[in-house]
């Protein structure tokens, strides 16, 4: 997908992915061929959002017989993440007040990090402890808000916004599971770096929530207990490793700014270590899922973070070799059966969850965003 004419179907096609996988409710399924992904996720449906509001700035785009600007989509999705966590604030208040007085955490009065399009609970047995995802979602909101110029802020979002920000300010040292869904027992850089930013915007929204204190204190601790020997951001406390998701530390969290000497230190060491041989980005060395295949939206997600420090010719180069993943109909898929960290673990999840996810729908997504990032800096 390499000459102009094919980089703007990629364009349109992921716009198209992206709308047709919003539910009437406002959910946006993961991906909407697999059984375990037809979900809807705080942190995917975050991106999903931002790269359409982001992008609805130049003006929106038809859709079916209706006039469905982009806007309209993502401001669907905050109402339906706003209505899911206010169904649960009887029991995220019994967190928060648990939280504060020590008591340990009940997975019950928790947030899922996934909901079915109806607002119900997926089944059992999934990592669903994430605290990443609550966090980027105030994010996006924010800057919906803010682009968007909406004001006042409607009724059910100033709750949402509210009960979310409390719940992660009570919550923020419990270790969770990761991006990933995985590693339930750590304290996660990236996931802390979602937290701040989730508060950050909460605090610009609601400033009677007074949370610079609590920001400070994640901060703090990130630069006291989250760096590797090297002095790079680590995968989690007490890690000597990188991961893919660090990049959210700056980009778009601004934990630190993106130019940031810790920074830096860590994307030269996720280039070093997790650049896959032919292009691409593995999440972390030790990946085995599907066989541990470099990642499409990383590599985008690395362009997204090389555009915010004026360095457009990699981002450029990044985006043209995503763009070359896409399929014949257009699509992005999760990762690249390619240069496998371990190319044993790639049957097996075929066998339990069928082909790699495709089109992965915040892969798409990331895409809109370097697009419109590389245009903005024109
Ligand atoms: C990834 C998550 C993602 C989910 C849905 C999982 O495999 O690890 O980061 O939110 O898929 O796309």
């Amino acid at each position: 997908m390499r000459n102009p004419g094919q980089c703007e179907n990629l364009y349109q096609k992921s716009l198209d992915v992206i709308l047709k996988a919003q539910q009437p409710g406002g959910a946006y399924l993961a991906c909407p061929v697999m059984p375990d992904y037809q979900f809807s996720w705080f942190r995917d449906g975050a991106y999903i959002s931002y790269a359409l509001t982001i992008d609805g700035q130049r003006g929106s785009v038809m859709w079916g017989k209706s006039r469905a600007a982009q806007w309209e989509s993502a401001g669907r999705f905050h109402e339906w993440c706003a209505r899911i966590i206010n169904r649960r604030s009887d029991r995220l208040e019994r967190t928060i007040a648990r939280a504060r007085q020590g008591l340990a955490l009940v997975l019950d009065d928790t947030l899922n990090a996934r909901y079915r399009p109806d607002g119900e609970e997926g089944p059992q047995g999934w990592p669903e402890f994430q605290l990443d995802g609550p966090g980027i979602w105030l994010w996006s909101l924010h800057q919906y808000v803010l682009t968007a110029h909406l004001r006042p802020l409607p009724v059910a979002w100033e709750r949402a916004v509210d009960l979310t920000a409390r719940y992660l300010a009570a919550l923020w040292q419990t270790p969770c599971h990761d991006y990933w869904e995985e590693r339930g027992g750590d304290v996660h850089i990236s996931t802390l770096a979602s937290i701040f930013a989730g508060l950050n915007a909460a605090q610009a929204l609601l400033p009677r929530l007074n949370l610079e204190a609590t920001m400070e204190a994640i901060r703090d601790f990130v630069l006291r207990k989250g760096l590797t020997p090297a002095g790079e951001f680590s995968k989690a406390v007490g890690l000597d490793a990188v991961d893919g998701s660090l990049i959210s530390v700056a980009t778009p969290c601004r934990l630190v700014p993106p130019d940031d000497p810790i920074m830096r230190r860590t994307i030269a060491r996720i280039e070093r270590e997790l650049s896959a041989p032919g292009g691409g980005i593995y999440r972390y060395r030790e990946d085995t899922y599907y066989g541990g295949g470099p990642w499409i939206l990383l590599a985008l997600w690395l362009a997204w973070y090389y555009v915010e420090v004026n360095e457009r010719a990699r981002a450029e180069e990044i985006l043209a070799w995503a763009a070359d993943q896409a399929d014949e109909a257009g699509n992005l898929p999760e990762q690249v059966n390619r240069s496998l960290l371990s190319p044993a673990h790639y049957a097996p999840w075929v066998a339990q969850r069928g082909p790699i996810a495709n089109p992965l729908v915040w892969c798409h997504a990331k895409y809109l965003i370097v697009r419109r990032k590389m245009e903005d800096m024109r």
